[in-house]
């Protein structure tokens, strides 16, 4: 029998990039955690091997694709049964790429909008349970310009992160007082990567860097501090947190990072 009663963290989409560097400074922070994936396993399954090579037992794996709304329960349920706990629900996972609104269909609306704003309403209320009698808190992964800075050739994935944020600060009082939740609204914390269809060029990556007033992207253990933050601070909730070096107040609204 495991009688480990360190608090457990469920990261969406977390088997690289932001998400994995969420998973591995909470781990660090002594944190069991659930590695959510839906088509990296390879990557998943690496960063598992990793942190149980740390501590044992200390890191697990669900699989899960949010676009399809069917499977959420079953998601839930495998969530609550890998630790038998579960005190933070972090959503990260979510689908980013452009639509022209004269070519885009109803199944972008739903690549877009399931991802980044339908799973993470969803999943939040089948673990509403768990999390209040844990006391635990929901943070949401949100973006600069899902305020009133839209990106250019971006609608739906402006509209669905714009929902995810209304979401936060509804369910902030709905879930109260047991239950905090806030956001981190990334600038530009890593770029797309180089084989992706999101991929950007040199010049124009040293283009977006001059523009933040800090003068450079910031890094994914950016994010993961004001997650550890926001998990840590008991007078807070239904809050944004930008971690953006400034950015979002010199935005041009059609550089995408
Ligand atoms: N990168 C930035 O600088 C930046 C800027 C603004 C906002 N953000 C926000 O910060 C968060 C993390 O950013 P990121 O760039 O690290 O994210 P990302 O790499 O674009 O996506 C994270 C993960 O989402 C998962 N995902 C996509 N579609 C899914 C689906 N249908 N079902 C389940 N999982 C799915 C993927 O999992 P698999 O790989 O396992 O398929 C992917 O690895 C996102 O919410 C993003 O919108 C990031």
């Amino acid at each position: 029998m495991n009688h480990d009663s360190s608090p457990v963290i469920c990261v969406t989409g977390s088997a690289k990039r932001i998400g994995a560097q969420i998973i591995r400074h909470m781990h660090s922070q002594g944190y069991r955690v659930i590695i959510h994936y839906h088509r990296s396993l390879d990557e998943a399954k690496k960063l598992a091997e990793e942190l149980n090579a740390e501590r044992s037992d200390s890191a697990l794996l669900v699989q899960g694709d949010l676009n399809d709304p069917s499977t959420y329960s079953e998601l839930a349920a495998q969530i609550l049964s890998c630790f038998k706990r579960l005190d933070v629900l972090i959503h990260n996972a979510s689908r980013f790429y452009p639509t022209k609104l004269s070519e885009c269909s109803a199944a972008d609306w739903d690549a877009l909008m399931h991802s980044n704003a339908r799973a993470p309403l969803f999943l939040t209320q089948q673990l509403v349970p768990e999390l209040r009698a844990r006391l635990g808190s929901v943070i949401s992964l949100l973006d600069i310009h899902s305020d009133d800075r839209p990106f250019k050739g971006y609608v739906i994935y402006n509209m669905a992160k714009a929902a995810h944020r209304m979401m936060v600060q509804s369910l902030s009082l709905d879930l109260a007082p047991e239950i905090r939740v806030n956001g981190v609204a990334p600038g530009a914390n890593i770029w797309p990567d180089d084989d992706s269809d999101q991929a950007i060029d040199d010049p124009k990556k040293q283009r977006i860097a001059s523009n933040i007033p800090l003068q450079s992207i910031g890094e994914p253990e950016d994010i993961a501090q004001a997650v550890d933050y926001l998990i840590r601070a008991r007078y807070v909730t239904g809050h944004v947190i930008k971690v953006d070096g400034g950015r979002s107040l010199t935005l041009p609204g059609d550089d995408p990072a």
